[in-house]
């Protein structure tokens, strides 16, 4: 190793590309319509000292919009409305490029912390189609609706405990529907339909949020429906025992899963937050009757850690408990976040749910779902502690969290995403310093395929330096990678760090092997 080398690993900033005061000063390469450079002189041999592309950075913004949050989303690729050249879908999104990405790195790190690093969790990936009596036995098919009613001047619907909400008046969600219309009728001359500002609405009925297919059924009847899932944590309760028959596990163990979720939402809206198709990553800890409490606690702190870990900040996060319980459960919290525009909302359930779920399993099936302690011969029905958390809405707190804009020192903005690296969609960007440079372009597209087998790293030699770092600035990519002429020297590259706009040399097999610290 060289010296110089050697002190890179010392002092990380040394060898930092001064920036320039203002970036008006620099030569600039332009581009003409065909992509042509046509500012730089093909004589410009720039070298890492002459690479100037931004101001140091000062002032960030206040608080984003969900408005700010969406158009980002959408104009940076991570998200589009579902089927939107036919005029959309409420309810349904699709994850474009930067998007699929984001929502996988969020998916590994969840199954690394919840599969990989607890050694009494397993994953699963159960079929989304499951037996019509899971849904009798769960509950869902009669008692898994939202009271809906409907404006009778232009058929908006709306979701009558929200609204309600909206005024100050709770509605428990365990009320009968003659109950919520005697609610609804005390409090009618205070709601407006949102569309039309009517206030003539039908009377409030029980709306069935399970979605329905045809599957298997050629006669049309429509008699016994099998039903898309309305929660993904089905699938865990039905695998029970085969993963108990089949793994070499036993109590207290637990299984993950992520899968999806569909719901007939009355009224989906707030971008990602309620949506009609969407994903829950679902743990489900099985234990001995009675002895949940301690195991409940550890979970509840596990879950805060996990946030904490993917980088969002703790002061946009907050614990709530559940005031009305189901009958069967013993304790319900949510991890609530701080979105924009919306403030404070669940993203995560953690409930402790008793022996309900495979004691009506095992009633509905026939089949003894009862666990035997292989030691003390002791049999009893497993109790369960769940989390389920909802890829979208923590999708979107990753991006809120994530996003800030900073007033540069020239006065200039820029719009930056600072996800932890392990999330952001492209690790590295590759740009060679000129376009009109073959020996540049080689061997910027050398370290490119080497970045490459391990990272999603993006190539970019369009426009001057400054902009190709801001490209890559809206879409969170950490580290951007510039090879100059002085690269083809020493074999040393400009690294720049996205969030302090720092710049150093770091010899290329350094990048490689990921000895950056
Ligand atoms: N198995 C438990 C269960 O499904 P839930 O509170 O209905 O519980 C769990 O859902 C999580 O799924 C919620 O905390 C939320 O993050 C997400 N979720 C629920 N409904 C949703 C919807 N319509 N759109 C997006 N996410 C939703």
């Amino acid at each position: 190793m060289s010296d110089k080398q050697k002190s890179d690993v010392s002092k990380p900033n040394l060898g930092k590309i001064p920036e320039p005061p203002n970036p008006s000063e620099e030569p600039r390469t332009t581009f003409s319509a065909v992509g042509v450079p046509t500012g730089t002189p093909p004589s410009d041999k720039r070298t890492s000292e002459s690479l100037r592309d931004e101001p140091g950075r000062s002032e960030v913004s206040p608080k984003s919009s969900l408005e700010d949050i969406v158009s980002l989303a959408k104009r940076r690729g991570f998200v589009y409305q579902g089927s939107d050249i036919y005029g959309g879908m409420a309810g349904i999104y699709d994850f474009g490029p930067y998007g699929a990405e984001l929502l996988n790195n969020i998916k590994k790190a969840w199954w690394k912390a919840n599969v990989y690093r607890k050694d009494n969790y397993v994953g699963l990936d159960s079929a989304m189609f499951k037996h019509p009596k899971v849904w009798d036995a769960s509950g869902h098919t009669s008692g898994f609706s939202d009271p809906l009613a409907e404006c009778k001047k232009c058929n908006t619907r709306i979701r009558v405990d929200k609204e309600l909400e909206k005024i100050g008046i709770a509605a428990d969600e365990k009320m009968s529907e003659a109950e919520l219309n005697k609610l609804f009728d005390e409090n009618r001359d205070k709601i407006k339909c949102a569309k039309c500002g009517e206030q003539d609405f039908s009377a409030v009925r029980a709306f069935n949020l399970l979605v329905k297919s045809n599957l298997g059924d050629f006669t049309g009847k429509d008699e016994e429906p099998v039903y898309l899932p309305g929660e993904a944590s089905q699938g865990i309760y039905l695998n029970y025992k085969n993963v108990l028959n089949s793994a070499r596990v036993k109590i207290p163990f637990g299984i993950a899963q992520i899968n999806k979720a569909f719901r007939n939402e009355i009224s989906p809206r707030n971008f990602l937050f309620r949506t009609r198709e969407f994903e829950q990553a679902d743990t489900e800890l099985f234990v001995k009757p009675n002895e949940n409490k301690e195991a409940y606690e550890q979970i509840k702190q596990d879950r805060w850690s996990w946030y904490l870990d993917i980088g969002i900040k703790e002061e946009n996060l907050r614990w709530k408990q559940h005031e009305n319980l189901v009958f069967y459960a013993s304790d319900a919290w949510d991890i609530e976040y701080n979105f924009p525009s919306l403030g404070f909302d669940e993203i995560e359930g953690i409930h402790d749910r008793t022996d309900y779920d495979l004691t009506q399993h095992m009633k509905f099936s026939g089949t003894d779902l009862s666990y035997v302690d292989a030691q003390t011969k002791e049999k009893y029905i497993p109790w369960i502690l769940e989390t389920s958390m909802g890829l979208g809405r923590v999708f979107m707190a990753v991006l809120s969290d994530a996003y800030q804009i900073e007033t540069m020192e020239s006065g200039d903005q820029r719009t930056v995403l600072k996800f932890k690296p392990e999330l952001a969609p492209v690790r590295y960007a590759v740009f060679p310093l000129l376009k009109n440079k073959p020996e540049l372009v080689a061997k910027a597209r050398e370290v490119y395929e080497k970045l490459s087998e391990k990272y999603v790293c993006e190539f970019d030699d369009n426009g001057n330096i400054g902009k190709r770092y801001r490209r890559q600035d809206e879409i969170g990519t950490p580290y951007c990678v510039t090879i100059d002429f002085d690269t083809l020297d020493d074999d040393s590259v400009t690294l720049r760090d996205r969030d302090t706009t720092d710049q150093k040399r770091v010899e290329i097999g350094r990048l490689v092997r990921d000895d950056l610290l």
